[in-house]
């Protein structure tokens, strides 16, 4: 595994982290850190421990091994820094809760007397583009538009750390690029280290600062030049990968010898991709 860049005063520090569920190892032996200012990919394939290990730096996950450190002190101390996207996001479209509202929510008032900090909303709403629908329904909105609304809820609390499970994963290819570049711009404009799950690293990558690569519960962390190499993904697969560049994408496949040199089909969806 290549040791991260180093970092100094990290925003995020997880340190040989090991987390077990129903009796399985999920996550063994996870380490890398993240600056401020960048724009990071956890990238993995279903029930590679992306969620997981999102919901471990949440403190919504206990860990068995390891430490998780936000801004230097233990994460679930510092939960108020840390902003989160989940990975599955539905509104009932009757529920009476506008934009501008959920977006408030994320900035709660600490004290009943204190008033709502309207500034903080405003901004998180312009921060996404979203002020044209903030006085709609949240389920009324397109899957996008709620999408945004949600990224807005989470960066109302002017968060140091964004976490966001899988938002690229139900956009078309133009809505990707948008929120990829909103998201670099947060990370350059705003100071935030942003961390983003997704199973395809391409669309990422005009932006991509760091990646950590997860294969079945471990991982390999570094830049994108020094973790896609195949001396670091052949021991973390357990078998050769073969790494193809193609039109500016890069494709990892796996050459599982059990398989014999089977390409799995979503290779061939980006093969065939013309952008
Ligand atoms: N509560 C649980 N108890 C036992 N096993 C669990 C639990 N939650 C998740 N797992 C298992 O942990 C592994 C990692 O799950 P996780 O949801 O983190 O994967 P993921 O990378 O987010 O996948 P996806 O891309 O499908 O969202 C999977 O094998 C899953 O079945
Ligand atoms: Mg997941």
């Amino acid at each position: 595994m290549p040791a991260s860049s180093v970092i100094t005063d990290p925003i995020l520090a997880v340190s040989h982290l090991g987390v077990r569920l129903g009796g399985r190892q999920v996550l063994r032996d996870i380490s890398f850190t993240l600056g401020a200012g960048s724009v990071s990919a956890l990238i993995g394939e279903n029930g590679a421990g992306k969620t997981t290990l999102l919901r471990s730096i949440l403190g919504i996950q206990t860990w068995q091994e390891g430490s998780i450190e936000v801004l230097g002190k233990p994460a679930h101390t510092q939960l108020s820094r840390v902003g989160y996207v989940p990975q599955k996001i539905a509104f009932d479209p009757y529920v009476p809760l506008r934009t501008r509202d959920l977006v408030a929510l994320g900035r709660m008032p600490r004290h009943w007397w204190q008033r709502p900090d309207g500034d903080a909303v405003n901004q998180a709403l312009a921060a996404v583009q979203a002020e044209s629908f903030a006085e709609q329904r949240v389920g009324m909105l397109s899957g996008g538009q709620q999408q945004r609304a949600v990224i807005a809820h989470a960066l109302a609390r002017r968060p140091r750390l964004l976490l966001l499970d899988e938002p690229l994963a139900n956009l078309d290819f133009a809505s990707a690029s948008r929120l990829v570049r909103l998201l670099a711009s947060l990370a350059q404009e705003q100071g935030i280290s942003v961390l983003v799950t997704a199973h395809d690293m391409n669309p990422l990558l005009p932006v991509l600062d760091h990646l950590v690569y997860l294969v079945d519960g471990r991982a390999a962390a570094g830049s994108v030049q020094e973790v896609v190499r195949s001396e670091v993904l052949n021991p973390l697969y357990g078998y050769p990968v073969e790494i193809l560049q193609h039109r500016g994408r890069l494709l990892v496949l796996p050459e599982d010898p059990q398989q014999g040199l089977e390409i799995p089909c979503h290779a061939h969806e980006h093969l065939n991709h013309d952008d």
